[in-house]
């Protein structure tokens, strides 16, 4: 326990607080909840995940909450290094409370409700909030199921927020950034099935790809990760407004394996006809599949690769490195 950060959470639930109660009751709200009316949410969802709205204006949250020095300490407020002088930094946003597992508060997200830029605007890096650990929507998947049988993982707070309010409530957002070890890590200690649910761009094919690569070394035998692909320009936000949850629901049962994703990446222009084509595929296959701890999970990736390669299992064994099982 960090004795410093005690205050840090006592005032960022105090901001969640006053953000929520601004989306009720402040004079400028009802744009921010026509644009989650206009989005799909219902109050009771966005009471779930404490969404709430930060007023048009420079001192909103300074002037209810006091205390400048640490109000920027939790990333609340920034100070101008020319004159010192502080400003809120979040203004005319809608807010997404990211709390850790414990559900405490650590940061936040804010959409701006028309074009503005950035679309998200997060919290910085502070004693409590560190980005690539947290997984955004985590603690409300927990609250409605204590042990998921399969977790969603996807890229935005809106994802989580509108496959929860069509009665999936099981996914968890990386916050914009690639997924990293200790996200995944932290999935399989709560599920063991992740699947990885990126928007259907080129962004979100990278983002999948990253996601593989750091999900290797957390590979067991009992736990499973798969890959969904959304159409073209969909995200899970609009793909679970369309089909709705039964239809999303089966489009997750239709996501690809781990090994099923791997190899159609790694053949890619990787001729399997050719000699050439199966050397080339063995190699970036070594490369991968020695991320992964030994065992059964390990054996039988190395059994597809050299099947789908039409090598003996011999040579995939060679070029990962030792008996395709053995790890110094
Ligand atoms: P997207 O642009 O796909 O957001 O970015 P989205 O959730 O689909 O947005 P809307 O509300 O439906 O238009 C995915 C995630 O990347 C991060 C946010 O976490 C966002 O939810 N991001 C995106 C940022 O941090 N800043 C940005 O400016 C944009
Ligand atoms: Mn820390
Ligand atoms: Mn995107
Ligand atoms: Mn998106
Ligand atoms: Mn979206």
């Amino acid at each position: 326990p960090n004795p410093e950060a005690t205050p840090l959470y006592d005032l960022l639930d105090r901001a969640a607080q006053a953000y929520r109660t601004w989306l009720r009751r402040h004079g400028d709200k009802d744009r921010a909840v026509e644009y989650l009316r206009r989005r799909g949410l219902s109050g009771d969802v966005a009471a779930r995940y404490g969404i709430g709205f930060a007023p048009p204006g420079w001192d909103n949250l300074l002037r209810e909450l006091g205390n400048e020095k640490e109000l920027v300490r939790a990333g609340l407020a920034i100070r101008k290094e020319e004159t010192g002088s502080v400003y809120d930094r979040f203004r005319d946003r809608i807010m997404f409370p990211i709390r850790d597992r414990r559900g405490r508060t650590v940061g936040f997200g804010g959409r701006v409700l028309d074009q503005g830029e950035p679309k998200y605007l997060n919290s910085p890096e502070t004693p409590v909030f560190h980005k690539g650990r947290e997984l955004y929507g985590l603690h409300e998947c927990l609250q409605a199921q204590r042990y998921p049988d399969h977790m969603l993982v996807v890229e935005g707070y809106m994802d989580v927020v509108a496959l929860a309010q069509q009665g999936l409530p099981n996914a968890v957002a990386t916050l914009g950034t690639a997924t990293t070890t200790d996200q995944v890590e932290r999935l399989f200690r709560t599920t063991r099935n992740v699947v990885f649910c990126f928007d259907g761009d080129e962004a979100g094919r990278q983002a999948a790809w990253r996601a593989l690569e750091n999900t290797l070394p957390a590979m067991r035998d009992d736990r499973q990760a798969r890959f969904l692909f959304l159409p073209d320009g969909e995200d899970p936000d609009s793909l679970v407004r369309q089909l709705g949850a039964d239809g999303f629901r089966a489009q997750v049962g239709d996501a690809l394996s781990l090994s099923q994703f791997l190899l159609k990446e790694l053949s890619r222009d990787a001729d399997v006809q050719t000699v050439d084509g199966r050397a080339r595929l063995l190699e970036r296959a070594a490369t991968t599949v020695r991320r992964v701890p030994p065992g059964v999970f390990r054996d039988l990736l190395v059994d597809e690769v050299a099947r789908y390669a039409r090598v003996d299992r011999v040579h995939m064994e060679r070029a990962v490195g030792g008996d395709g099982t053995a790890r110094p």
